[in-house]
C-alpha cells in the first residue's frame, strides 16, 4: 500500500496553502488519508533551515548555498517524513518541492537548469512528485492580493525576480507537461477549486 505524493507550487501569495486544505479536505471525503507538509521545512532541521533562508539579515548567503540548504532540508523531509507517510498508505500533500528550487534558484537566482537538476540526481534519484499543481497568477493580482513581506530574504526581491521565477515555472510545466498542471489561479478560490478537484479525480482514478 503506497500514498500519493501531490505537491503545490507558484510564486507568492497564488494561495498554495489554502488550497493545500482544501486538497486535505477533499481526500477526507474520498475516505484517503493526508498529511500536509511544506518546503522549505517540514522537518525540525527543515524548519530551522527555513528559518535561515527566509530571514537571514546579518550575512549574505550566495545563491549556491542557498540551493545547497534548501536540498539538505528537502533530504531529511524525503527521508523523516515524505516517504514513511507514503509507504503508511498517506498521501503527503507539500506546499512547494523541487520545482521551486528550478524556479527560484534555476530561474530567479539565474544558476540554471542544469545545476539544480545535478543535485536533484542526487537527492531525489528516482522520487518524483505523482502531480503537481502550479498556481499561476501575474505579479500585478499577487501584488494586489497582500503586501509582500520586505523583511524576508525571497518577498523582498525585485518584480524582475517574481517574473524569471513565473516563467521558469511554465517552462517547467511544458516540460514534464504529465506531471505539472497549470491552474489558472488568478480566478475567483471557487472556480479555481473546481479544477483541483478534476485532477485530483483523475489521479483516485488512477
Ligand atoms: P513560502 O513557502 O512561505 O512561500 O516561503 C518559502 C520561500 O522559499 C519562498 O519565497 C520560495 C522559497 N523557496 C525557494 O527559493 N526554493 C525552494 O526550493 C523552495 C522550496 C522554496
Amino acid at each position: 500500500m503506497s500514498g500519493l505524493f501531490i505537491t503545490i507550487e507558484g510564486i507568492e501569495c497564488v494561495g498554495k496553502s489554502t488550497n493545500a486544505k482544501f486538497i486535505s479536505q477533499y481526500l477526507q471525503k474520498k475516505k484517503i488519508k493526508s498529511h500536509i507538509s511544506r518546503e522549505p521545512g517540514g522537518t525540525k532541521v527543515g524548519e530551522k533551515i527555513r528559518n535561515i533562508l527566509l530571514f537571514e539579515n546579518q550575512e549574505s548567503i550566495s545563491p549556491t548555498a542557498e540551493l545547497m540548504l534548501l536540498f539538505a532540508a528537502r533530504d531529511s523531509h524525503i527521508n523523516e517524513v515524505i516517504k514513511p507517510k507514503l509507504s503508511q498508505g498517506t498521501w503527503v500533500i507539500c506546499d512547494r518541492f523541487t520545482d521551486a528550487s528550478f524556479a527560484y534558484q534555476g530561474y530567479g537566482r539565474e544558476l540554471g537548469f542544469d545545476a539544480v537538476n545535478s543535485i536533484k540526481q542526487m537527492v531525489l534519484k528516482d522520487f518524483e512528485p505523482n502531480l503537481t499543481l502550479l498556481l499561476d497568477a501575474p505579479l500585478h493580482v499577487i501584488k494586489s492580493r497582500r503586501k509582500l513581506n520586505p523583511d524576508d530574504r525571497f518577498e523582498s526581491e525585485k518584480d524582475e525576480f517574481f517574473n524569471r521565477i513565473r516563467s521558469g515555472y511554465l517552462e517547467m510545466a511544458k516540460k514534464y507537461k504529465k506531471r505539472i498542471k497549470v491552474i489558472d489561479a488568478s480566478r475567483p478560490i471557487k472556480e479555481v477549486q473546481i479544477d483541483i478537484k478534476e485532477q485530483l479525480n483523475e489521479l483516485i482514478r488512477l
